[in-house]
């Protein structure tokens, strides 16, 4: 894995979102899109605000294996770029007129499943939310008509499109080790879990996507679209770390990026 180039982007991308600027003034929004909108950012300012303890205690075992050697490190800077990305969405919920939350269970139940196996789960975990975070935040980034809110949401989408390549790298790696029954076993997991969570986050931020005229059928649509471009990308790379292809799986599965 190249941690190096991975230690390189999160130190040149770290000051970035504390110099993005809100405008003074309310949202201009109608409240029939501002209220949802503001909770719904409010439920996600609460999943990235994570101290990362315990995948930084993970990433320790991977540590003293050649490839992931500044694994650590970059696992840190990761951390703390999603930290920033917490300060980023409070401010945005505060210029929506919205209030920052302390709980909520959809974030509960995530940051549960994230430890409960061992560092490969908790990165899919982790992944799983920002593959449905990539969909989530393009789709506001197109649909807010908010000068401050579009902003914020391009730089968000950025760092996670980023995020995505670099768990993919690191999964593909350590996939690569696996047998071929043991990656086909590995994948149907992960589809069935993205499958659930999905449909539960689009469940859960229903009254802000009917507010951005998304249906929730359409929001889990396009979240399995963006999971099968991962999967092509992932199986492509594990094959280039010197792995045999997944029984089933054809590249022609990939689908067209669309956040309209
Ligand atoms: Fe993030
Ligand atoms: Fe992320």
């Amino acid at each position: 894995m190249n941690t190096a180039f991975w230690i390189h982007h999160f130190q040149t991308n770290a000051s970035v979102h504390d110099q993005i600027t809100f405008d003074d003034q309310p949202a201009p929004l109608p409240d029939s899109v501002r209220i949802p909108l503001a909770h719904s950012l409010a439920i996600f300012q609460l999943g990235e605000s994570g101290t990362g303890s315990r995948l930084r205690r993970y990433a320790r075992e991977v540590a003293p294996l050649e490839n992931f050697r500044g694994y650590q490190r970059a696992i840190d800077l990761f951390v703390c770029e999603e930290q920033a990305h917490s300060r980023l969405l409070s401010r945005m919920v505060l210029h929506l007129g919205g209030s920052l939350l302390e709980k909520q269970w959809t974030n509960s139940v995530f940051r549960r499943l994230r430890f409960l196996v061992n560092l490969e789960f908790a990165i899919q975990v982790l992944l799983t939310a920002e593959l449905i975070a990539e969909v989530y935040y393009g789709s506001l980034y197109l649909r807010v008509k908010d000068a401050s809110i579009h902003t914020a949401c391009r730089q968000i989408l950025r760092d996670e499109m980023k995020h995505l390549e670099f768990q993919r790298q690191f999964l593909a790696e350590r996939l690569a080790t696996f047998t071929p029954v043991g990656r086909w076993l590995w994948t149907c997991q992960f589809r069935l879990i993205h499958a659930l969570t999905s449909r539960v986050v689009a469940w859960d931020h229903r009254h802000c996507l009917r507010a951005i005229g998304l249906t929730t059928t359409s929001f889990v649509q396009r979240c399995q679209e963006s999971l099968a471009r991962f999967q092509d990308r992932l199986e492509t790379q594990v094959r280039e770390c010197g792995a045999t292809a997944v029984p089933g799986h054809s590249a022609a599965t990939a689908q067209p990026q669309s956040h309209t």
